[in-house]
């Protein structure tokens, strides 16, 4: 009889490349397994859905990961990408002759065309890579508030003479408001913002936001499609089509919907859209800007220095074209080949990626609303994903974190970077629990009972 491997669910011996990725392999320890235990193993592989790609698991028996909000875990496909990289190849791209470094080269151009596909169907979209989000709005605050820049031809409200204002929302995360507040404040822009309601929704009605406009000369519009606090995609349709109208840069944030509304993330539209690699299965210390080339040609520079040069004299420099223009120093290459890992990943896996967030989502809604706990943005029922802030009454966000870490569950606790939103909720923290597509309903069992825990600790 031949054995399987349980890890790989494929016969014959596994390559020591793989193995590197794997947990220990029962073949190596000689066990033959019956027919019907095969099965079971398989069943129980197709019902954990993609939680046998994540490594992890094998090396943290027995936790529940519930921080994906935060950063997600890697698939070995990824981890892999990142091991080819720094393993077979380690060389530098764009300015080596020899055939390795042009290999690279190629690989790091084709994940680049792959990002701006995967969040944009404009024929010209391009991907300036970047450290993060964070970073993402650092560049587009710069560069857009610049008198440098040269965007009339394409936003004609950059063309008015009314005081330009940058509309914002109450919801956002900080790397999507600071950046503008420095940027509002040296270039004289006002800052306008939509209300969050009391479930945590862009609840603003189309007449208030055409008044908006017609108030202000709105030259930027830039909202979060996804909260990361409530999992809340906000419908921006209304507010895309006023900035449209109005002539103004319209941007995304994409952090939290470039993993679970993607085809959202696209119907938008939007000038520019901004994501973290590390949260879409990928590595930290990467992201993008995705926008079209002409606009981004018409920006000003952000960071200068090596590689986004044309020529470099005594007193003054030229620069090159998007994206090398945006990408001053040596890229995070390994990062690189991973987010390209981590995109055919999540498009390989879209179907199941949606039907696993819904299953959890309905699970966790039906057994968090059961429970004495305060849960914002439940109400917006199938305009989520398993995203749950909440707040057990009488307990600190921070204990409840810790207890249920007691418990071997990892969720977060704060303010989650948005302390407007949670102004606007009237409380200081929350605690959040964030779902994957490697969690399972125990997992959210899990969490109940441990919340459960807390609650007796605090005898509430
Ligand atoms: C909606 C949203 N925007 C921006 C960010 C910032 O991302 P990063 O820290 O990767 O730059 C996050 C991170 O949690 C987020 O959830």
């Amino acid at each position: 009889m031949q054995s399987w491997c349980s890890c790989c669910a494929t016969q014959g011996p596994a390559s020591n490349k793989d193995a590197l990725f794997r947990g220990p392999c029962f073949r190596s320890s000689g066990l033959n397994w019956p027919k019907t235990e095969i099965f079971i193993i398989f069943f129980g592989y197709m019902n954990q859905n993609l939680r046998d790609n994540f490594p992890f698991f094998q090396a943290n028996p027995g936790l529940v990961y519930l921080d994906s909000a935060a950063t997600a875990l890697k698939p070995t496909a990824v981890l892999q990408a990142l091991n080819d990289y720094n393993v077979n190849q380690s060389v530098n791209i764009h300015r080596g002759v020899y055939r390795l470094s042009q290999r690279a080269t190629d690989t790091v151009e084709t994940v680049r065309a792959k990002t701006a596909r995967y969040l944009s169907d404009a024929g010209d979209a391009l991907a300036v890579f970047v450290k993060g989000t964070t970073e993402g709005f650092n560049l587009l605050a710069h560069t857009l508030t610049s008198p440098e820049s040269r965007l009339k031809d394409f936003f004609p409200a950059f063309a008015s003479e009314k005081p330009p204002a940058i509309l914002l929302s109450e919801s956002e995360h900080h790397a999507n408001l600071v950046p503008w507040q420095v940027a509002a404040k040296r270039s004289g822009y006002k800052l306008v913002y939509l209300k969050a309601d009391a479930d945590g929704r862009i609840g603003v009605s189309s007449a208030e936001a055409a008044a908006l406009f017609d108030s202000y000369a709105i030259r930027i519009v830039s909202l979060s499609l996804q909260s990361n606090v409530t999992g809340i995609i906000h419908d921006l349709a209304a507010i895309r089509e006023l900035a449209a109208k109005h002539g103004a840069v319209f941007i995304v944030d994409a952090a939290q919907a470039a993993v679970h509304v993607p085809q959202k993330v696209k119907a938008l539209n939007a000038d520019f859209v901004v994501f973290s690699a590390h949260k879409l299965f990928a590595s930290t210390g990467l992201g993008a800007v995705i926008g079209r080339k002409p606009v981004f040609d018409a920006c000003d520079t952000y960071q200068t220095g090596g590689g986004m040069i044309a020529l470099v004299e005594h007193e003054s420099s030229t620069y090159l074209e998007a994206p090398a223009r945006f990408e001053a120093g040596t890229q995070p290459i390994a990062e690189i080949y991973a987010l390209g890992a981590a995109i055919d990943f999540v498009t390989e896996n879209q179907k199941v990626i949606h039907e696993t967030d819904e299953k959890l989502r309905l699970y966790a809604d039906e057994k968090l609303g059961a429970l004495e706990i305060r849960v914002f943005g439940l109400s917006a029922g199938a305009s989520r994903s398993p995203i749950y802030s909440f707040e057990i009454p009488g307990v600190h966000a921070h204990d409840t974190g810790t207890l249920l870490d007691e418990q071997d569950i990892c969720i977060r606790a704060g303010h989650h970077c948005c302390q407007l939103l949670m102004r606007s909720f009237g409380v200081a923290a929350t605690a959040r629990a964030s779902f994957s597509v490697y969690n399972t309903q125990d997992d959210v069992d899990r969490l109940i009972s441990g919340i459960g825990y807390v609650k007796k600790i605090f005898r509430k």
